[in-house]
């Protein structure tokens, strides 16, 4: 993506800076010449994701939750220059919001139409939201549109219906564009709890030379994008990638090919240099069987489109979980 003379001046606020996403969001904004505004809590996030960029003198930063009444008037106040809010901090664990109902749908839901609200209020530019594949619940009619999800949606968890009813209300904003993100994978995501992405703990079973714990046969299917490929997508959302901004909105983020958990440990294998091994057990409960996007929505309305491959996409997370395992 390439940048333009504004984008150098565009002053962003993101909410989740420390997170996974974010902080790679962070870091690209400040690459382009803009000046960011990270907050985040830490509740999922950690300083070490911003160690690449947290003394730049574009960045600076607020430890606070999203749920803090007048947070983006305050920044305002702090920051005059604000114009673009991407907020992408949430409750992420789907377990957790299936055991904390009410806590989900304030955190992901409430707070982000306040916040909504307020950018408008303030003539906020943009108002980027981080929305889910978990938003289609367990709908059958692939590959997933984005007309598809809708009030009827049967979702499977506090968080998808959150992340629905959020996605909605800043889709039906005039400032507003939801980003429906599908499985996301990367560098700094943590594949330290079982309910880690796919990628990040099987990468880690790779280094550890351990086989593969895959749930079921294998041969269900996902829609695996890069973190880069994602960043791109904020951007172009945003109107920061050089092209036309996307209109307000939903849309779908992912690269529209479905890859088996069984194609994918081999991929990882194959990067490796390794045979590899799988240990089947059982399925897991809930998991729905298959899940790809129709991604071109975003390709009409701003040029937007996946570039990484799978095989590159692995090449840098391995590559990176090397490093990261030996510090
Ligand atoms: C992801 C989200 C979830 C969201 C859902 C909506 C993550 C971690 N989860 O779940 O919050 O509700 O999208 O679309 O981002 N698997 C194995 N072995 C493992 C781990 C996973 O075989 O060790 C399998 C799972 O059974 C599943 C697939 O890999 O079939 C993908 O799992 P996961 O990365 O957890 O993502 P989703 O299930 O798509």
């Amino acid at each position: 993506m390439t940048s333009t003379a504004n984008d150098a001046n565009t002053c962003c606020i993101v909410t989740g800076a420390a997170g996974f996403v974010g902080s790679h969001l962070a870091e690209r904004l400040l690459s382009l010449g803009c000046r960011v505004i990270g907050i985040d809590d830490f509740s999922s996030g950690c300083w070490e994701n911003m160690s690449a960029f947290e003394k730049q003198p574009g960045f600076s930063f607020h430890e606070c939750s999203v749920t803090s009444p007048g947070l983006l008037a305050e920044m305002r106040e702090r920051h005059p220059a604000a114009a673009c809010c991407f907020h992408l901090a949430a409750i992420v664990s789907v377990p957790y919001s299936v055991e904390h109902p009410e806590e989900t749908m304030e955190v992901d839901c409430h707070a982000a139409v306040s916040l909504l609200r307020e950018a408008e209020e303030l003539g906020f530019r943009r108002f980027v939201f981080a929305g889910s594949a978990a938003e289609y619940g367990d709908d059958g009619r692939l590959p997933l549109r984005e007309e598809y999800a809708s009030e009827k949606t049967r979702h499977l968890s506090p968080y998808g219906r959150a992340k629905y009813l959020a996605s909605a209300a800043v889709a039906s904003s005039r400032i507003g564009v939801a980003l429906r993100c599908f499985n996301i994978y990367g560098p700094r995501q943590d594949p330290g709890s079982p309910y880690s992405g796919v990628i990040s703990r099987f990468v880690d079973m790779a280094l550890q030379e351990r086989s593969y714990t895959v749930f079921g046969d294998g041969m269900q299917t996902r829609d695996f994008v890069f973190v880069s490929d994602v960043v791109d997508a904020y951007l172009c959302a945003a109107g920061l990638s050089g092209a036309v901004p996307a209109p307000p909105g939903v849309y779908n983020v992912g690269t529209g090919r479905a890859t088996s958990i069984v194609e994918l440990a081999e991929t990882i294998s194959a990067v490796e240099g390794r045979r590899a091994r799988i240990e089947h057990l059982p399925e897991r409960a809930g998991d729905i069987r298959h899940s790809v996007s129709v991604p071109e929505a975003l390709e009409r309305a701003a040029g937007w489109r996946s570039r990484v491959s799978l095989a590159d996409g692995l090449k840098e997370t391995v590559s990176w979980a090397r490093t990261a395992g030996s510090r």
